[in-house]
């Protein structure tokens, strides 16, 4: 039987329990692919650190890059995480060294996914990455191979769970966006330190970049065309979605518009008996437009290390079944640069929420700036705080585009009765 060394760097939430799962699962993998595993080597800062799962310290080494040069080894694991830095070297030499790579660094490969797609290419070896997005869902897997001669038009769906967890529970303890972002710290929902990439929208456009390259057979896309995360949702907003019968999500959607690429990550309305408003808590779920096939969804969990090692070992089984495979499903050559949607012409309804001085004339103003700007109004609803003299006027637009939203918000900053930037969620 045919032996296959393995190197994982990172012994953090996923690598200490991937190395578990290693251990536990080698007769299962015999098994199934005929290759016996031995993981010979392990990296992580702190060789003391206390962890989940016990570790062989024998084969650890504080400097990742000190393997190469001890051991022989056939597949590399990385966990660090983070675009640049230790993490992207580790896998450029390991590829450069012809070591098979699988990473779940969505970081990474968002940024640098055409360089090393391209360094495997050339050295022949499998780069795997179906954990970096959507953690256990093995969407990359679908497009990649289940859906394989589909045309895809469009694929979208939530993204990260951290935020859909905070959206949700929002809306269950109706309590405010700070105090359920605590709670999720506690719970290990949202990072303890700096949650700002989770809620700002950065990880879930890294998963729709990535998402955009495998269906639209493309480069990965360097313009953050729309990004939008959900610091700024109230309370208020949630409560007011839920009357209107709609329910906030933050949304990561890439579609193709008479040719061009339209990626964006931002909240949305969703109406409340859509299959997507009732994904709830910590779940992800991608739902995928593709010819023949019509639509696709496939909804699991999301992050953690259950989950996320999930899918790092079927990239593991993937490349001991055999063959090298085109990290991107296609040759790099092949792969075309797609130009970007202009963002300008984007139309769609939309939700603003005014917080005002309850004064006579105030809401007129507002929707004379907005007729300035040819945006009508569909729905208009008001809700005065007598107490403090003043009011939150909530509008739903008729379809109106980007650049005359734009616009209209600049004008809305000079006007000394609207207290605060107009909250802005656009309907999905
Ligand atoms: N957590 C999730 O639910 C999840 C889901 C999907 C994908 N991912 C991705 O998985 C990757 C790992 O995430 P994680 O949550 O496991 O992170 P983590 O808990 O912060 O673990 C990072 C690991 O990297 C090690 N490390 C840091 N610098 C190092 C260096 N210079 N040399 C060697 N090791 C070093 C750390 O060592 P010490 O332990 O000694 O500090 C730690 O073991 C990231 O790319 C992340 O985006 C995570």
């Amino acid at each position: 039987m045919k032996k296959i060394n393995i190197a994982l760097v990172g012994l953090g939430q996923i690598g200490n329990y991937l190395f578990n799962e290693l251990n536990k699962k080698k007769k299962d993998i015999e098994l199934k692919t005929g290759k016996k595993i031995n993981v010979v080597a392990i990296s992580a800062k702190n060789k003391n650190k206390k962890r989940k799962f016990k570790i062989n310290k024998k084969i650890f080494y504080k400097n990742p890059l000190s393997i190469f040069k001890l051991k022989k080894i056939d597949i590399l694991f990385e966990c660090i995480g983070l675009s640049d830095g230790i993490s992207k070297k580790v896998v450029e030499i390991a590829l450069k060294k012809k070591i098979h790579v699988i990473t779940p660094n969505k970081a990474l490969i968002s940024k640098h996914g055409d360089y090393l797609s391209k360094l495997a290419e050339q050295n022949k070896v499998n780069l795997e990455f179906e954990a970096s997005v959507a953690g256990g869902i093995p969407i990359l897997r679908t497009i990649k191979e289940g859906l394989a001669t589909n045309k895809i038009s469009k694929v979208y769906g939530i993204l990260n769970g951290t935020c859909n967890y905070i959206l949700t529970e929002m809306e269950n303890s109706k309590q405010s966006f700070s105090n359920v972002l605590k709670k999720a710290q506690i719970l290990g929902y949202a990072e303890p330190g700096n949650p700002k990439l989770d809620l700002n929208g950065y990880d879930a456009f890294a998963k729709i970049r990535i998402l955009s390259s495998l269906s639209f057979n493309k480069n990965i896309s360097k313009q953050n065309c729309l990004m939008e995360g959900i610091e700024n949702i109230e309370f208020k907003d949630i409560e007011i979605a839920d009357q209107l019968n709609f329910r906030v999500k933050l949304l990561g959607i890439t579609e193709l518009i008479n040719n061009k690429l339209f990626e964006r990550v931002h909240p949305c309305l969703v109406k409340k008996d859509s299959y997507i408003a009732n994904v709830s808590g910590v779940m992800n779920a991608v739902i995928l437009h593709g010819d023949p096939v019509g639509e696709t969804v496939l909804q699991g969990e999301g992050a953690g290390p259950g989950a996320t090692s999930s899918a790092l070992m079927s990239d593991l089984l993937s490349i001991l079944r055999g063959n090298i495979k085109f990290p991107f499903g296609l040759s790099n050559r092949k792969r075309k640069f797609v130009s970007s949607y202009d963002l300008n012409k984007y139309t769609n309804s939309l939700y603003f929420r005014f917080e005002v001085n309850d004064k006579p004339g105030v809401l007129s103003q507002i929707t004379q700036s907005l007729a300035k700007r040819k945006i009508s109004v569909e729905r208009l609803i008001q809700i005065p705080d007598h107490k403090n003299k003043k009011a939150s006027i909530i509008i739903i637009t008729h379809k109106t585009n980007e650049l005359d939203a734009n616009k209209c918000l600049k004008l809305f900053k000079t006007n000394k009765n609207i207290l605060k930037v107009p909250t802005r969620i656009r309907l999905f």
